[in-house]
Parts: structure tokens; C-alpha cells; sequence
């Protein structure tokens, strides 16, 4: 199981150290949640503080968009060293070849879905992508309560990365804890987007470890 804690919900005022404090954990990846105020209704951070979190990061960037028109920025994102870069299936109208953008450009590339798209929409798209996430929470904000639907979604779509032998990974963001998320992974989840669970006890070095086995 992957595990990429989300920085969105962590003190801001010590990012460094919450930085600090996933480079030494059992953490994969640093997931990173990218909003716009347009297609989420909140923003969280650009450029100016991903560089600095690029320079500090020892782990591999996952880079998650709640934005339009993503495709203006895919240079940006290789540039800052990103590892992982997932765009929405609802805020691309040119799916296909964002996504061919995205790995000319050298990274993953993953489409999100959010809560009320089936991952059926993916039919004629799943065997070009790396990764899948799933929403399990309406996305814009961190801290809010499990979608038990997604679960469902999740064991569809393994269903349909089964039968096709593919390799793509299912990554589950939103709501999920020790409990929330084994069902994801009982479902057929290969990775737990995790904000609230770790960043709002009082210590996340603990949880982290907790979650990874
Ligand atoms: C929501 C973000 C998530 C979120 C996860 O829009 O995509 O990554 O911050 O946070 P929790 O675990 O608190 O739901
Ligand atoms: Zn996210």
C-alpha cells in the first residue's frame, strides 16, 4: 500500500518541519493538493510555495489538480520535479491528450474522479493512464466525512483493471483513516491519500506507521 500523506490540512506556519517529518516516516509519496477557486470552491497554494516544498521533499511528488484547464501549467509541474501529476476527469475536456502531454512530459499521469462520476467514464481511457484516484469526499477541502459509495467504485474498477491486465494503481483521497481506508484496500485500493488522520493527532510519525502496516 502507497501512502501519501496530504500537507492541506498541516500548520502552514511550520511546513518545513511537517516536511521534515514525512521525509523520515514510512511515507511513499508527498501528495499535494493544487486548488483554484474555480473548479473547487477554495484555493490552497501556486508555485511560489511548491517550489520551496520541492526543495525540502525527499519523497516522490504527487501532485493532485482541483483546477481548469490544467494543461497550461504541465510544464510547471515536470519543471518543479513532480513525479505524479492527476488531473480531473471533470475539468478536462480534451482528456486524451492532456494525458499524453502529461507523459511526453516525463511524469505519471492519473485522472481523478469525483463522487458523482462513474468510473465506467474511463472505459476508453483507462489503458493510457498510470493511476486512478478516487474521490471519497466532494474535493476542496480536507477533514470531511467518508462517501461509502466509493467503495463500490473502487471494486469496479479493479474489476475493470483485471480484466484488461493493466498495471494502473487505485489511489483513494478523502475521509480515509485505519478504517475507511482497509475497506478501500479490501475493495482493491493500491494507495490512501491521508490529510486529517495524520496531520490532526498528535503525532504523525505514529500514524503514518500505524497506516503503513
Ligand atoms: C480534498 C483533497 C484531499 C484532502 C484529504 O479535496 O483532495 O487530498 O486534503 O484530506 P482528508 O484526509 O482530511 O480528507
Ligand atoms: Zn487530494
Amino acid at each position: 500500500m502507497f501512502l501519501a500523506p496530504s500537507i492541506l490540512t498541516a500548520d502552514f506556519l511550520h511546513l518545513g518541519e511537517i516536511i521534515g517529518i514525512i521525509n523520515q516516516s514510512e511515507a511513499d509519496w508527498l501528495h499535494l493538493d493544487v486548488m483554484d477557486g474555480v473548479f473547487v470552491p477554495n484555493l490552497s497554494f501556486g508555485f511560489p510555495v511548491l517550489k520551496h516544498i520541492a526543495k525540502a521533499t525527499t519523497k516522490p511528488m504527487d501532485a493532485h489538480l482541483m483546477i481548469v484547464e490544467p494543461q497550461k501549467f504541465i510544464p510547471q509541474f515536470r519543471d518543479l520535479g513532480v513525479w505524479a501529476l492527476t488531473v480531473h476527469y471533470e475539468a478536462c475536456t480534451h482528456l486524451h491528450g492532456i494525458i499524453i502531454k502529461i507523459k511526453e512530459a516525463g511524469m505519471q499521469a492519473g485522472v481523478a474522479l469525483n463522487p458523482h462520476t462513474p468510473v465506467e467514464s474511463l472505459t476508453d481511457i483507462l489503458d493510457d493512464l498510470d493511476k486512478v484516484l478516487i474521490m471519497s469526499v466532494n474535493p476542496g477541502f480536507g477533514g470531511q466525512k467518508f462517501i461509502p459509495h466509493a467503495v463500490d467504485k473502487v471494486r469496479r474498477l479493479k474489476m475493470m483493471i483485471e480484466e484488461r491486465k493493466l498495471p494502473t494503481l487505485i489511489q483513494v483521497d478523502g475521509g480515509i483513516n485505519l478504517e475507511t481506508g482497509k475497506r478501500m484496500t479490501d475493495a482493491g485500493a493500491d494507495s490512501w491519500v491521508v490529510g486529517n488522520s495524520i496531520f490532526k493527532t498528535n503525532n504523525p510519525e505514529e500514524m503514518i506507521k500505524k497506516m503503513k502496516r
